[in-house]
């Protein structure tokens, strides 16, 4: 006998990444050496007081009970002064920001906070699949918005008043999801796009929930932040996260920042899902927030380095790219013989045990594109390299 499931689960997918790496995973036990360039999981470590951080705090007899469900005062101290001091920006520690665990959780605790049934969501037509997944999961209609490749990936804020004018009665459009820089295609962040974001949150009476884990990787500017615009946060939730710009991806640490009825709203309903973190990660991730420039800078040196054998790797397959994207990714179309990118990538990962990601995981008008991550040492991909020309 089988009980039947719920529909949301009958209806939502496993994660692209949860099946693929379970295959990747399968081919290392035969024997396989896979150079897997598919995920941005940095391999890189965090910062060394980020360590003696962890072990000093996890030493303390105080350190083992539950924590309070909004992060420790410390935590939320760290986060607003690295706002202060990366992008100018003031948050009030005590009500604007709220700890997660990693941003992907939050964007489940947004949803269900502010999403009825049919409610509409605006979510790139190439993005993060979890925006579409969990709207789909909260019974909400996705509407996807079109990037324009012409104009580096932006948003097409014509089209995307057309979608909200079309909301049927009863159903309007609640939310817009917005990541930059983008991923997958690395286009970067600028004041004067979030500043339309945000009038035309105003206009139209939507919530932005900018997605903003990118800002410090190979970013060619000064870090910007949604929150940096002038009544941003009377319509907008920024998610960040220490996975990518300080190395911690299994941490799992995040937070969100907004004004206090958006933050208030959002605690309400993550109190009853989960519990505050284990105190020395909260300890640690203060003190990693204190990483000096320097150590970004080191970093962005490492990456740039791996950026320069990514393009000479994807040279080596014949696809075509921009050199100025930011972020942990190099997002490249496939050359015009090549039929499906899901038998492309494929192929490479059986033939070649090279692990890309295909771009129609990212959305449908990703179909002629990979997306190739930094996190692996350039060795290793120059070692993918021979491989694909040997
Ligand atoms: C655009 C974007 N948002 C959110 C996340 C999730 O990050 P976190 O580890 O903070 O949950 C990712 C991770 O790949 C991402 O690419």
């Amino acid at each position: 006998m089988i009980i039947p499931l719920a529909h949301r689960a009958d209806q939502t997918q496993e994660y692209y990444f949860s099946v693929k790496l379970a295959e990747v995973r399968r081919l290392q036990a035969a024997g396989h050496d896979i150079i897997n360039l598919g995920i941005g999981n940095p391999d890189l470590m965090p910062s060394a007081n980020t360590i003696g951080a962890l072990i000093q705090s996890a030493q303390q007899p105080t350190a083992h009970g539950y924590q309070p469900y909004k992060g420790t005062v410390g935590l939320r101290q760290g986060i607003a002064s690295f706002y202060k001091t990366t992008y100018g920006v003031d948050l009030n520690s005590e009500t604007e920001i709220l700890p997660l665990i990693g941003s992907k959780e939050g964007i489940t605790h947004i949803s269900l906070t502010f999403l009825n049934e049919n409610d509409g969501v605006l979510v790139p037509e190439l993005g993060y699949p979890a925006y579409r997944a969990v709207s789909q999961m909260v019974g909400a209609q996705v509407s996807e918005y079109p990037l324009l490749e012409q104009g580096g990936w932006q948003p097409d804020w014509e089209a995307m008043t057309d979608r909200v004018n079309a909301s049927p009665e009863g159903s309007p459009t609640k939310i817009l999801w917005l990541n930059y820089p983008h991923m997958p295609t690395g286009a970067p962040a600028t004041y004067a796009l979030f500043e339309k974001a945000v009038r035309f949150a105003h206009d139209h009476q939507i919530l932005i929930c900018h997605d903003n884990p990118y800002s410090l990787i190979l970013n060619k500017k000064k870090p910007i932040s949604l929150l940096a615009v002038d009544g941003a946060k009377e319509v907008g939730i920024e998610l960040n996260s220490l996975s990518k710009s300080h190395n911690m991806a299994g941490w799992r640490i995040g937070w969100l920042a907004s004004s206090k009825p958006y933050v208030d709203a959002v605690l309400t309903i993550k109190s009853n899902v989960d519990s505050g973190q284990f105190k020395p990660l909260m300890d640690a991730a203060a003190e990693a927030l204190t990483n000096s420039e320097a150590w970004h800078e080191e970093r962005n040196a490492v990456y740039q380095g791996r950026l320069d054998a990514v393009h000479a790797f994807l040279d080596a397959l014949g696809c075509t790219y921009t050199t100025d994207q930011e972020g942990l990714f190099i997002w490249a179309k496939l050359p015009d013989h090549v039929e499906s990118a899901e038998a492309f990538v494929d192929d490479l990962l059986l033939n070649k045990h090279i692990f890309i990601a295909p771009g129609f995981i990212f959305g449908p008008k990703g179909n002629r594109y990979v997306r190739v991550s930094l996190c692996m040492p350039k060795e290793r991909i120059r070692t993918g390299i021979e491989r694909i020309l040997g």
